[in-house]
C-alpha cells in the first residue's frame, strides 16, 4: 500500500468556538472513515482543545496553525509546542502569511521545525516561491533555502517525519489566487524531493510525504492529487466550506480505490 493520502485544512483565523464545532459536526456527517486517507483539521488555538473533546479521532486529527520554539518562559502571548504535545499530531510551520505579515525568516522556521520534531510533533513545513520571484526565475532558489535552512537542525530520520507543503504565494487565494498548472506543481514537487534527496539520501526522501497547497478545491483536487510526487493538499479557503472540504476527501477516496488503496468505507 501506498502512503496515506493526507488531507489538511487550515482554517486560518477564521470560526470562533461554536462556528468550529458546528463545522466538524457537518464534517463528521459527511466524512466516512477511510484507511488510505488522513484528515487533519487546523483551526484557531483557541478552539484546539474544544474540537478535541469533540472529534472524533479514527475520522480527524488536530494540526495547530503556528507554536512557539521555546518550550516554556517569559514569552507573553505565545504557546509553546511542548504545551500542544498532548492536542495535536502536527503544525503547520512557515506559512506564506507568517513569513509575509509576522515576517517570520528562515532562522525563525528552522527553529520552530526543530522545536515541533523535539516535542514529538509533525511539522507541515510549508515553502514556496512569491508571485515576484517566480517572475525572476527564483522559484528553485526559493524553495532551496526554504528548504536548507528549515531542515539543517534535523538528522536524517526526523527528516522522515517531516511534511513539506508547496504553497506559491500567487497561487494562495488570499493572495493573487491564480490556478497552478498540475503540470508545474509536478515540477516543484520533483524539485523539492531530489533537494532533499541531495541532502539527506534517496531513503528519506522516498519517505517524506509532499502536499501541495493553493487555491484548491473539490473540483481540482484531482488534478494535484494524481501527480506522482502529491502525496496530499493543504487547503485554506474550500476548507471552511464543509461541501467543497468532504468533495476533496471523495476525490482522494476515488483515488485510492482506483489504486488499490481503500478497500475501507466502514461507517
Ligand atoms: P487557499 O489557502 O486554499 O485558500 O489558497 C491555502 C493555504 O493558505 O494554506
Amino acid at each position: 500500500m501506498s502512503k496515506r493520502i493526507l488531507i489538511v485544512g487550515n482554517w486560518k483565523m477564521h470560526l470562533n468556538a461554536s462556528q468550529a464545532s458546528v463545522l466538524l459536526h457537518r464534517l463528521h456527517e459527511r466524512i466516512k472513515i477511510h484507511r488510505a486517507i488522513e484528515v487533519v483539521l487546523a483551526p484557531s488555538m483557541l478552539v484546539l482543545q474544544p474540537l478535541s473533546m469533540q472529534l472524533d479521532r479514527r475520522k480527524f486529527r488536530l494540526a495547530a496553525q503556528n507554536a512557539y520554539h521555546k518550550d516554556e518562559g517569559a514569552f507573553t502571548g505565545e504557546v509553546s509546542f511542548s504545551m500542544l504535545q498532548d492536542l495535536v499530531h502536527y503544525v503547520i510551520i512557515g506559512h506564506s502569511e507568517r513569513r509575509l505579515h509576522f515576517e517570520e525568516g528562515l532562522e525563525v522556521v528552522r527553529d520552530k521545525v526543530a522545536s515541533a520534531v523535539r516535542n514529538g510533533i509533525t511539522p507541515l513545513l510549508c515553502v514556496g516561491e512569491t508571485g515576484q520571484e517566480r517572475h525572476a526565475g527564483e522559484t528553485k532558489q526559493v524553495l532551496h533555502d526554504q528548504i536548507t535552512t528549515a531542515l539543517s537542525n534535523l538528522t536524517a530520520d526526523e527528516i522522515e517525519e517531516v511534511v513539506i507543503a508547496y504553497e506559491p504565494v500567487w497561487a494562495i487565494s488570499t493572495f493573487e489566487g491564480e490556478i497552478a498548472k498540475p503540470d508545474d506543481v509536478g515540477l516543484s514537487l520533483k524539485f523539492i524531493r531530489k533537494q532533499v534527496a541531495e541532502l539527506y539520501g534517496e531513503k528519506t526522501a522516498k519517505a517524506l510525504r509532499l502536499l501541495y497547497g493553493g487555491s484548491v478545491d473539490d473540483q481540482i483536487v484531482r488534478g494535484y492529487l494524481e501527480l506522482e510526487d502529491c502525496d496530499g493538499v493543504l487547503v485554506g479557503g474550500a476548507s471552511l466550506n464543509y461541501h467543497k472540504f468532504a468533495g476533496i476527501v471523495d476525490v482522494a477516496y476515488q483515488l485510492s480505490q482506483e489504486r488499490g488503496d481503500g478497500d475501507d468505507n466502514n461507517t
